[in-house]
């Protein structure tokens, strides 16, 4: 039996980039690995994001909406584990169980600390300015999150992938030193069926750019985030390549088939409106979601019934890791 996991920072506000990108291929992932008996595993990174939040009911109110966001998307907390980070308080432990075994130099190469430093740099401030030391250590976090179910496999998008193997380079170091499989050494697999959505002005869609099309937003911001997206001055009639026009690459994101080759050939042979495009994504949009919305509405005024459903998921998480951390406290102490 197979255990995967994945873990989710409550960082922003979720868009539609968030949703074709990660939250839609990792729970069609739960739904495949329950079909075939596996253990899936997915979290709240919190105690991740208070390296970052330090505005508690932000951070609240953040973790509200991506626990309802994903329940609302279709994750199935019978079947799936889902909890938040710090409802399982072994991995804390184990956290400093593995700061031990974690060489300094292996944090200073990792890429979240790093890209800080350069930042830092770049603005002419002390390298170090900001930076704490969740930050610096946040492989070690992680690594604990991931070991602590013996995670075989972790699907990740590609910034993901170092602190993977920072994590598989923590057991493998206990492991030789202890002579014996303490620890089990886990995987990634850089989903496949991920895709990157194009924001409303061409880059990639991320809060940070401000062009995104929030996920479960009422029907008149979505309707002005869509008529807000970048068209071209090409004439109506004139014949287009679909892969020059930024519209076509953001509903190709969200429509069905058919929609798509429609608006395909109506760009290829002239004569399809940029207004009549911004239409039939929206419908396409509204037909994703708009089930999703009133289930995500509902969860987000109920949070009560979304706690419980966590804090179930964190019992049966303790259950599995309890006895992988019991198991490294026999070697390590020798007990
Ligand atoms: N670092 C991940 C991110 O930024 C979140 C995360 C925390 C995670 N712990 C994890 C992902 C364990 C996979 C496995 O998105």
């Amino acid at each position: 039996m197979k255990t995967i996991l994945t873990g989710v920072k409550p960082t922003g506000t979720v868009h539609f980039g968030n949703y074709v990108g990660a939250i839609r291929p990792a729970i069609q992932l739960g739904h495949d690995i329950n079909a075939k008996g596996g253990r899936h595993i997915m979290f709240v990174a919190d105690y991740h994001a208070i390296n970052a939040i330090k505005d508690a009911p932000l951070l609240k109110q953040l973790t509200k909406e991506i626990a309802s966001t994903y329940l609302a998307c279709g994750l199935d907390p019978k079947h799936s584990l889902f909890y938040k980070q710090s409802d399982v308080p072994e991995l804390f432990e184990l956290t400093t169980i593995l700061m031990a075994y974690t060489p300094k130099g292996l944090m200073n190469k990792s890429h979240a600390y790093k890209a800080q430093v350069d930042k830092n740099m770049a603005k002419g401030e002390p390298n170090d300015a900001g930076i704490n030391m969740g930050l610096y250590t946040y492989p070690v976090l992680m690594a604990a999150d991931i070991l602590a179910y013996d995670t075989d496999i972790v699907p990740v998008g590609k910034d993901q992938i170092q602190h993977v193997e920072i994590a598989a380079d923590i057991a493998g170091s206990i492991n030789a030193h202890y002579k014996k499989e303490v620890l089990k050494i886990p995987e990634y697999v850089v989903q496949v069926n991920s895709q990157v959505l194009p924001g409303t002005d061409g880059q990639k869609m991320s809060k940070s750019y401000n062009n995104v099309i929030p996920l479960f937003a009422d029907d008149n911001v979505l309707k002005k985030a869509v008529m807000g997206i970048k068209t071209d001055c090409q004439g109506l009639n004139d014949k287009k390549n679909p892969e020059d026009i930024l519209l076509y690459h953001i509903i190709k994101g969200v429509a069905k088939d058919d929609v798509v080759q429609t608006v395909k050939d109506g760009l290829e042979q002239g004569g399809m409106g940029y207004g009549d495009i911004k239409k039939m994504l929206l419908n396409a949009l509204h037909e994703e979601i708009d089930e999703k919305r009133e289930k995500y509405n509902y969860y987000m005024t109920h949070f009560d019934e979304v706690e419980d459903m966590l804090q179930d998921g964190a019992k049966r998480a303790r259950d599995i890791a309890a006895p992988v951390l019991n198991r490294v406290k026999d070697v390590i102490f020798n007990r």
